[in-house]
């Protein structure tokens, strides 16, 4: 019991000291650059008769009455009379950046009340920064990390990351913000990425994006990867439609970083690609650059011949990073059709698949439950007693089976599509 009156007593105290609820600022938080302007409004649920802000050091009393334009602060609101104490700020300047408060007389007593809100002027960031793994170039599944840093800017800069043109949401960690709230403050964020082939030639981009800054700023940095020649289709190759006694072109295309070396073997000859691999029956040529990596390798046969039909064609592709073999042969025959199938033909075949067992099922189930056309002689013939249409069609086949033609048919597409248990009930009759 002792207890409860300096609990009330504390409770009587805050209320005080720190105003009724109904006291409240808006905004509670606001960035702006300095020459930038603010609307902040405090208000209270009964009648006033003054009204001061602090901004920076300075407080300020404010009046409606006096609304000189060349002052930097002014009275904003609705009128003392409805509680309302707020200020249009003008010019915002630097030394502005921290709380501004509204302070109010109190009601009854002696204790002003009053409320902050937080004004943060931006500043600019220093330079962008991207530090990472130093290395002229990578490897194919290397670990790559990089770090950005965008040091003294307030509010902190937001970074967001870019390969080429394209957001990178993957292997960002959390970025780490250090500094004081209400001043300069630095974030870093690191990435870390497996590098892929297709990374190769690609920029990592750092954008930093602040208040303060009218574009955002950039780091930059390209990264390079490279990787062993690699096949693209796995087994022999074979070139098919070529012609006996006419020209033939062994193509084969592959995928290396740097620029692959290529030698082709058959029979006793041994060739290279380069300018001057022309020989009087073959000419290998210098490997096609399609881009990204992708290369065309192809040997020309001037006029084929029966034995150049039946040998094979070693074909090695080497960079600094290792190299690939590949077995070519090539053929008179057209490609069979077979080989040709391609996704759409096989996405087709399965959807027919899919449709006959489902047909089949529905079938069966149709069969089994009594539903649909199976259904149909027993529920026309059920509608006097009304009993059991639910009822599997077996008891009734017993006795009515013969006369239904649906039935016959029904059965019909049965036995044509399945040997099913099913069919049992059937038999008995
Ligand atoms: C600014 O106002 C917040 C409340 O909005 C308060 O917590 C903080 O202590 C104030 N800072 C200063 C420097 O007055
Ligand atoms: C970011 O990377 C730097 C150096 O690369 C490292 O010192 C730091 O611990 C990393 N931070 C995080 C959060 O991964
Ligand atoms: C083989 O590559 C050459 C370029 O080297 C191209 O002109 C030709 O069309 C290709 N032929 C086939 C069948 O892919
Ligand atoms: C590269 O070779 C492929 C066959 O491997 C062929 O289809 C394509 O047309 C060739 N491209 C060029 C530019 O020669």
């Amino acid at each position: 019991m002792m207890a409860v009156f300096p609990a009330l007593f504390g409770l009587l105290m805050a209320t005080m000291v720190t105003g009724d609820p109904s006291f409240t600022i808006t905004p509670t938080e606001a960035v702006r650059r300095v020459g930038g302007e603010l609307f902040v409004e405090c208000k209270v649920a009964y009648q006033i008769n003054s009204c001061r802000i602090k901004v920076g050091y300075q407080s300020y009393i404010l009046s409606p009455s006096e609304q000189n334009q060349a002052d930097d602060i002014v009275y904003h609101g609705g009128g003392l009379e409805k509680g309302e104490c707020g200020a249009h700020i003008r010019r915002i300047k630097e030394e502005w950046n921290g709380n501004i408060t509204c302070t109010l007389p109190p009601r009854t007593g002696n204790v002003e009340i009053s409320r902050s809100m937080r004004l943060v002027v931006a500043r600019p960031p220093g330079a962008i920064r991207l530090e990472s793994t130093q290395q002229p170039a990578f490897n194919e599944g290397d670990k790559f990390m990089a770090q950005c840093i965008v040091p003294d800017g307030r509010p902190a800069a937001k970074i967001t990351w870019f390969l080429d043109e394209n957001p990178v949401f993957e292997g960002i960690h959390q970025p780490i913000i250090t500094g004081e709230t209400n001043d300069l403050q630095t974030i870093s964020q690191n990435i870390s990425r497996i590098l892929v082939a297709d990374d190769n030639a690609k920029t990592l981009i750092c954008r930093a994006e602040h208040e303060a800054l009218d574009q955002p700023r950039e780091a930059k940095r390209q990264i390079l990867v490279q990787y062993p020649p690699q096949r693209l289709e796995q087994g022999t190759i074979t070139i098919f439609g070529l012609k006996l006694g006419a020209e033939g072109r062994l193509n084969v295309t592959i995928r290396a970083n740097p620029a692959p070396d290529v030698e082709w073997t058959f029979g006793d000859q041994k060739i290279v690609a380069s300018e001057n691999s022309e020989l009087s029956n073959v000419n290998a040529l210098e490997p096609l650059h399609l881009g990204n990596g992708y290369y065309n390798i192809t040997l020309i046969l001037y006029r084929i011949k029966k034995e150049d039909v039946d040998r094979k064609y070693y074909l090695r592709v080497t960079n600094e990073l290792g190299n690939e073999e590949f077995v070519v042969l090539i053929s008179t025959m057209d490609e069979p059709a077979g080989v040709e199938l391609d996704t759409g033909a096989i996405v087709g075949i399965v959807i027919a698949v899919l449709v006959l067992l489902i047909a089949v099922s529905l079938i069966v189930f149709a069969k089994a439950t009594g539903r649909w056309c199976f259904a149909g002689r027993s529920h026309r013939t059920d509608i006097p007693d009304g009993a059991d249409s639910e009822a599997p069609l077996p008891p009734h086949d017993d006795v009515k089976g013969s006369e239904n033609p649906s039935h016959d048919h029904g059965e019909y597409i049965s036995n044509g599509n399945t040997k099913h248990p099913e069919k049992k009930p059937d038999t008995a009759v």
